[in-house]
């Protein structure tokens, strides 16, 4: 172009997208555009497995809510690069293919991390940063009008990329000690290799080295379902607390049943640690069932946060006055196939959607006068209607009845075995009543004398047993 050109009125160019200068770069062709976007596309499906991987093992709360969020992005990304590479006249899209062994070992080296100090070097400030270069690169070297629905696409993924790779500096920062960092150097230069075999994540360097061999993933990689807790879940089997009771004694006045729902909010933590555990060993399943599961995982966490942001609002230390126990996920996880864990989740959703189930909570929530409990029984009503849905599109499918569904949910609910009693007499707990104490620190905040009915209230979970039905249930 040697005379500048003129648009209408002066009007913006090209939608708007881009000027006419940048409109005429050679840009990526069809194959080397698909050739990337198929590597972003392998990098967000393994960061995917591994933060799945490994948060249910994973004992603390803040790394275990972040693996939930950062699994859930990675999904919806693989899945926004699935449909593109689709339209890019390539079958077969090859999308299960592996891009290159180095990449390969690099994943798989991340995922058998030994200790969380190398999981969130390895992440966070390797395959992180590199994947936020690659998808910078693709927006720097295409055609910015040819390859427009790539170019949407990378922008979004680069917004979120971008926050993954801050928290984790942060957490890497608070987390990890100089100490450690110094002792992974070794390994870390590892995955540099492979990332060099690779030509990097995008595949455009030249490649001067060979794929290193492996270390950590050197042995078959050995999937941990048991959940693990940090310092703040000291009583992790006591289940002396019986939340639902309380919630429907109509005896007892909202204000107080707003800690009741707080507690099941926070208490699905173990939600997250159940379903991750069904991904992980749940192979060979269309990709849309790990990204709608994936998205079911994260509304979890995101409920188990609302009651943890709950309990700040009133200035309550939950880590002190409310004993988050574990002995759901616990249960299905060492107990349950991965089919009947789901069966027991859609059992229980299926459950929570009649009138005695959210609906309730939330009117609940709005007579207490806490507008942020009724706000969070508000959207944790919604997010079970979709999981109402996602339980419908990928376990009721596996039968030929809905009736069959169930049943076949309410039998292994039934079996799966919570040892009360045992639990105690092997010193695991002592089942110590924590209501008393959490509902006098939130009554010192709201300014009110403790109700001598409501502080008395000292139903277990224990008395309810006869029922499995009726045991303290997530979801
Ligand atoms: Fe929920
Ligand atoms: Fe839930
Ligand atoms: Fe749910």
């Amino acid at each position: 172009m040697t005379k500048p050109y003129k648009s209408l009125h002066g009007l913006p160019p090209l939608a708007g997208i881009c000027t006419m200068k940048e409109a005429m770069k050679p840009g990526l062709s069809v194959e080397d555009c698909v050739g990337r976007l198929k590597r972003f596309h392998y990098a967000f499906k393994r960061l995917h497995e591994i933060f799945i991987a490994r948060l249910t093992a994973e004992p603390v709360y803040e790394l275990k809510m972040a693996f939930s969020l950062h699994a859930h992005l990675c999904a919806e990304h693989a899945t926004a690069l699935r449909k593109r590479v689709a339209e890019m006249r390539e079958p077969p899209l090859g999308l299960d293919e592996i891009p290159h062994p180095g990449l390969e070992i690099l994943f798989d080296e991340i995922r058998a991390a030994p200790a969380t100090g190398e999981l969130l070097l390895g992440v966070y400030s390797n395959i992180v940063p590199a994947l936020r270069a690659g998808v910078e690169g693709h927006l720097r070297d295409t055609n910015p009008l040819a390859d427009h629905p790539s170019v949407r696409l990378c922008r979004f993924a680069l917004l979120e990329v971008e926050e993954m790779e801050k928290f984790g500096a942060k957490a890497i920062a608070k987390a990890v000690s100089a100490a450690d960092h110094q002792a992974a150097d070794e390994w870390l230069k590892l995955l540099d290799d492979c990332l060099a075999s690779a030509g990097g994540l995008d595949g455009i360097d030249d490649t001067v080295v060979q794929s290193p061999s492996r270390r950590y993933s050197a042995q078959p990689f050995k999937y941990d379902p048991v959940p693990k807790r940090d310092t703040r879940f000291p009583d992790p089997y006591n289940m002396a607390v019986n939340a639902e009771v309380f919630l429907y004694d109509p005896a007892f006045p909202p204000a107080p049943k707003t800690l009741m729902m707080f507690y099941k909010r926070l208490r699905e933590i173990d939600v997250p640690e159940m379903m991750a555990s069904i991904l992980a060993q749940t192979p060979g399943k269309p990709w849309a069932y790990y990204r709608d599961m994936t998205r079911q995982l994260w509304d979890e966490a995101r409920h188990a946060m609302m009651g943890e942001v709950g309990f700040a609002s009133l200035d309550v230390d939950w880590a002190k006055n409310v004993m988050v126990n574990f002995t759901w996920s616990l249960a299905l996880n060492t107990q349950l196939t991965p089919i009947e864990r789901h069966a027991v989740l859609y059992f229980i959703e299926q459950g929570l959607m009649p009138r005695t189930g959210k609906r309730f909570e939330w009117e609940t929530a709005l007579a207490s006068g806490s507008p942020l409990s009724a706000l969070f029984q508000d959207y944790d009503w919604a997010d079970e209607v979709i999981h109402a849905k996602i339980g419908r599109d990928w376990y009721l499918k596996e039968f030929s009845e809905a009736k069959k569904a169930v049943e076949y949910g309410d039998q292994c609910w039934s079996k799966v075995l919570m040892n009360w009693e045992a639990w105690r007499a092997e010193g695991k707990t002592q089942h110590r009543n924590w209501w008393p104490d959490l509902y006098r620190a939130a009554c010192k905040t709201w300014k009110v004398q403790p109700d001598p009915q409501v502080l008395a209230y000292a139903t277990s979970y224990e008395s309810v047993r006869a029922d499995l039905k009726n045991l303290s249930a997530s979801a």
